[in-house]
């Protein structure tokens, strides 16, 4: 307490204060209990009220953080007070008497000789530093690094002790037990890679992939790529995949990002306010989505669509990653076993990594064929099994090189067959056999080999490894076995009823079958490699691992508060493996519903597995056909929004269960989504006829708000087709309903009313009917108060169909307006909307003939990808197709027209859509009277001919008016002047009166 003079007591105070109270936040960090408060320190309890398994170790950890966090305010405390503030920490460990001493407000402490050697150990300690005494020394020995031993002479005492100082504790020292042996061979991989990683420093960012078949040393090389990384300053970052978890979406990405934003152990505003802290300038709804996937959101998710979510989310881990101050590596083991939201997820990250100073390496085994083996500009990496001589060499460093061992080493290098894996295993198998005595590379044989016994399977090696352990032990491999690659102590113990003598790890670690891989916040354990979790799992009774797997699912649902969909999938999973079909059903469906407003992929694998799991329910369970019916009836339903095609739906599946069950609600869900799928796949014929038989039934149900929010599907069905006054009548039924309520019925798309006055307004324009313009505005105007996804979605009549039918004139507002629903629903919309924002913002330009037409291509040619990327609405593909080529017609290429134009018409009559023959016709006969020759001319006069011959509602106008022009043109292409002057008439009167302003002013042009 030197300082006390120099400082003053204020100032004393305050020092005190903040060192104190970051002392006790290090010291329960690491689990212990801050006893007391010494008056110039703090005495601090590990392994007692709360029995903690490593508790010198973990004492050891928080002295030296404490030695940290103190240099950290040293720094201050010298810049202010001009004094060198150093503390000195001292540790002992054995049997102290605890308990509530005295009078109860004196509270719980600890007494005994023991807390006396402490403080002792404290005393000798110097400034800065950490001492131990010989007790706590010998516990931690293995895992810490430890000065000279010392003798210490304490004042008042006659004897001098033994003490020795801490100096580190390494944490990846407790990863060496299994990588003390030195690497054989791979020279020439290491080499390369620490050439792609040296690439990547120097801000080339670089992709590997490596594979291999199990146990021939993919995750060595790994970690030796990340020694070499971390000597040249990279930060490294790992994320694994376990095969009980690959239909858990996102679990591999979310276990990456954890450590990315170094969270792992932390939780609530703790970890949140880490995540902040390192992206201070993100905005607080992409915060959110970052919490939110990272598991520690303590408010709702952010009220955006999957798919906006999901961009934001990419654009924020690329954002993280380049902002990185230093260069990364991250690692993603075992990827054959990745959820397939991780896997995309990781994709887009792979894209942006060239242009980061990062390696992103890939590790997976041979049966992985997905995405992240085929990322481009990946370099690969196949790892062949060990040569003769390195097996050897590996042997060798086993074994030894007693006379002794000779014999046996050839009978091990044939069994493992170059798998350095397998040698290490059956050279462990043998040791604990008794068949070699003596040390790990000293080895010495006490048999004639030909009396010992190699099993061949490598499995069976691990098996009969498991098998020599004790009962206790076993049951604890076995448990962790069903938990998962990593294991923690807290779970593993409740699992096995945390009674002390239930749970042995000690042994496991002995064996080498697991090691640690983590000290706090509780102790956690990793299999050492994947195969021996796997034999170990497979191995157990199947009853008993029921039970455990039951017993997991039921610990993990006690001690999780707010599921997450990842938590909710890892229950479920667990319950499956149980046997507990239903349990498993309704933790499916709970994960489905967080995922619903997250992922709609994701949704579906979890849909897809309650759906598998009430199929094997016995018949003679109450709920069978209901629960059948319901995953079932949101697939169907769904189905459209990830590229779905009419097989994928499971409509007649979906049919015959829930007639059965004279279910007509499910059936009216599923068949709502089946007629998009039909209509998006350009199925029309088939979604009109059946979308009669779907309104009947919808209105059957008698339930208003799903009118409303259903009928749609059947509207668009019938517009497509041509059925315009019937889908102005459908349409007319959800507007008398909604009765002016624009978020009613809001199932699938965000207002039905807004949609509907659209459809009504389009289907009127398409017969030319009065007030369709009305009609259209005002659905327009509605979709623009409504949200990101029903506004592009309600614009696509207006400006796709009405503009590129001549119907719409787009104006400087209209411009405007695409543009501002473009911005909107690249922010929060789904992908499809994004689709449809990009034509309309493409179509105003192109059709406004402003200087920015050739900005309007490019909009254009986003679009089309996103319409055959994602297998969006075929129709509005073939629209695209059609401006594309008017354009080349424009720009001189007549060939490159005509054969678009043409193809495009193909498409049309094949499918029987209704909507854009016309402007598909037109381009093609202009593009052919241009060019001119007389079968060009022919051919044009053809093309309208079938046009017009297309049967059509009274009153349609969609080919009544460009056949009308086009024959004028054709006419004055024969000669025909008078013809010509007829048709222009006739032309521009249909116009006027159906009020296309498009074709009007065609008309005027036309003079
Ligand atoms: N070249 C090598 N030299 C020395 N030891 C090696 C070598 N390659 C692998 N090993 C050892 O063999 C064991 C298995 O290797 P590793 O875990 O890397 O296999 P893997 O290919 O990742 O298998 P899996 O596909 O099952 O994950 C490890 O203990 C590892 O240390
Ligand atoms: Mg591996």
């Amino acid at each position: 307490m030197e300082i006390a003079a120099s400082l003053g007591p204020e100032r004393l105070h305050q020092v005190m204060t903040e060192l104190v109270s970051r002392s006790v936040a290090v010291v329960e960090h690491y689990g212990g209990t801050v006893d007391k408060f010494t008056g110039d320190g703090i005495m601090a309890l590990f392994g007692a009220p709360i029995t903690l398994e490593n508790h010198a170790f973990r004492a050891c950890l928080a002295a030296l953080e404490l030695q940290q966090v103190a240099r950290g305010q040293a720094v201050e405390v010298a810049r202010r007070d001009g004094i060198d503030l150093q503390i000195r920490v001292g540790l002992n460990s054995g049997r102290v008497i605890t308990g509530e001493v005295g009078a109860t407000h004196l509270g719980y402490t600890a007494v005994g000789a023991q807390v006396g050697m402490a403080q002792r150990m404290e005393s000798v300690a110097p400034p800065g530093g950490v001492m131990l005494s010989e007790s706590t020394a010998r516990l931690v020995e293995d895992r810490v690094v430890l000065g000279e031993r010392e003798t210490v002479h304490i004042k008042g005492f006659a004897t001098a002790v033994p003490a020795r100082r801490l100096l580190a504790a390494d944490l990846e020292h407790r990863r060496k037990a299994r990588d003390d042996s030195r690497l054989v061979g791979r020279q020439s991989e290491k080499d390369a890679l620490a050439e792609l990683v040296d690439r990547a420093g120097r801000g080339e960012g670089t992709i590997v992939a490596v594979t291999g078949r199990p146990g021939v040393g993919k995750t060595r090389l790994v970690r030796e790529s990340v020694t070499t990384a971390s000597s040249r300053g990279f930060e490294a970052f790992v994320t694994y995949c376990e095969s009980h978890t690959r239909d858990v979406p996102f679990h591999v990405i979310s276990r990456l990002l954890r450590a990315v934003f170094g969270i792992v152990g932390l939780a609530g505003e703790q970890a949140r306010a880490r995540v902040r802290s390192q992206i201070p300038e993100a905005g607080a709804e992409d915060l959110l989505l970052l919490n939110d996937l990272l598991g520690i959101c303590d408010s709702g998710c952010p009220d955006i669509s999957p798919d906006a979510r999901r961009r934001r989310l990419v654009n924020l881990i690329n954002a993280v990653s380049l902002a990185r101050p230093g260069p990364a590596i991250y690692i993603v083991e075992d990827a054959q076993w990745i959820d397939s939201v991780s896997e995309s997820l990781l994709a887009d990250f792979a894209a942006a990594v060239p242009g980061m100073r990062a390696t992103l390496l890939v590790v997976y085994r041979p049966e992985y064929s997905g995405t992240l083996s085929r990322i481009p500009g990946a370099h690969l990496f196949t790892l062949a099994p060990l040569s003769d001589s390195h097996i050897a060499e590996l042997i060798k460093g086993l074994l030894g090189e007693h006379p002794s061992v000779r014999g046996l080493s050839m009978v091990i290098a044939d069994r493992a067959a170059g798998v350095p894996f397998a040698a290490e295993e059956i050279v462990r198998d043998l040791a604990e056999r008794g068949e070699l005595e003596g040390d790990p590379g000293a080895c010495v044989c006490v048999r004639e080999v030909r009396d010992i016994h190699v099993p061949a399977s490598l499995q069976s090696i691990i098996g009969a490894r498991i098998d020599r352990l004790s009962a206790t032990a076993k049951r604890t491999l076995h448990a962790a076995a069903v938990i998962g690659a990593q294991f923690d102590t807290e779970l593993l113990g409740s699992v096995l009823d945390s009674t002390p003598d239930s749970m042995d790890v000690a042994p496991l670690i002995e064996t080498a079958l697991v090691e640690q891989i983590a000290f706090t916040p509780h102790a956690t354990y990793a299999f050492a490699h994947p195969l021996i979790q796997m034999v170990a799992y497979e191995s157990q009774l199947k009853t008993g691992r029921s039970e455990l797997h039951r017993r997991v699912a039921a610990v993990l649902q006690r001690t999780q508060g707010g599921f997450t969909g990842q938590e909710a999938a890892v229950v479920a999973t667990q319950y499956a493996a149980a046997g507990d079909l239903r349990d498993a059903f309704d933790w499916h469906m709970q994960a489905a519903t967080w995922y619903g407003a997250r992922d709609i992929r994701a949704a579906r694998k979890s849909w897809q597995q309650a759906l598998r799991v009430a199929d094997r329910l016995p018949l003679n369970e109450p709920d069978r056909l209901t629960m059948r019916i319901a995953p079932r009836a949101r697939l169907c339903g769904t189905a459209f929004q990830v590229g779905g095609t009419p097989a994928d739906t499971g409509f007649d599946e979906l049919r015959a269960l829930t007639t059965a069950a004279g279910d007509k609600k499910s059936l009216a869900v599923g068949m709502a989504g089946h007629l998009t799928t039909l209509t998006f796949n350009a199925h029309h014929q088939e979604a009109a006829g059946m979308a009669s038989e779907f309104a009947t039934l919808v209105e059957s149900i008698g339930d208003p708000a799903m009118t409303v929010g259903l009928f749609y599907a059947a509207a668009q069905a019938k517009w497509e087709a041509g059925e315009m006054s019937e889908s102005m009548r459908l349409a007319q039924r959800i507007i008398d309903i909604a009765d002016g309520d624009p978020t009613m019925g809001s199932l699938v798309i965000g207002s039905p009313l807004a949609n509907a006055n659209a459809v009504k307004g389009a289907a009127g324009m398409s017969l030319g009917r009065p007030g369709w313009r009305d009609d259209l505005e005002e659905g327009v105007a509605l979709g623009r108060s409504v949200g990101a996804t029903t506004r592009p979605f309600v614009q696509l009549y207006k400006y796709a169909a009405g503009t590129q039918n001549g119907a719409v004139l787009p104006n400087a507002q209209d411009v405007a307006q695409a543009a501002e629903t473009l911005e909107v629903a690249q922010r929060s919309a789904n992908n499809t909307a994004v689709a449809y924002a990009l034509l309309n913002r493409a179509t105003t330009l192109i059709h406004t003939d402003s200087e920015e037409r050739s900005a309007g291509f490019e909009f254009l040619a986003k679009a089309r990808e996103m319409f055959v990327d994602q297998q969006l609405i075929v129709a509005l593909r073939r629209m695209s197709d059609i401006e594309i080529a008017r354009e080349r017609a424009r720009s001189g290429d007549l060939e490159g027209a005509i054969e678009l134009a043409s193809a495009v018409i193909v498409e049309q009559f094949d499918t029987g859509e209704m909507i854009f023959r016309g402007p598909a016709t037109t381009v093609l006969v202009e593009a052919l009277l241009s060019r001119g020759s007389t079968a060009d001319i022919n051919d044009a006069e053809h093309a309208i001919d079938r046009l017009a011959a297309v049967p059509t509602e009274p009153g349609f106008v969609l080919h009544e008016l460009p056949v009308l022009r086009l024959r004028a043109r054709l006419d004055r292409a024969h000669g025909d002047e008078a013809g010509y002057q007829q048709f222009l008439e006739r032309f521009r009167a249909k116009a006027q009166e159906a009020d296309f302003e498009g074709y009007l002013a065609q008309a005027e042009a036309m003079e």
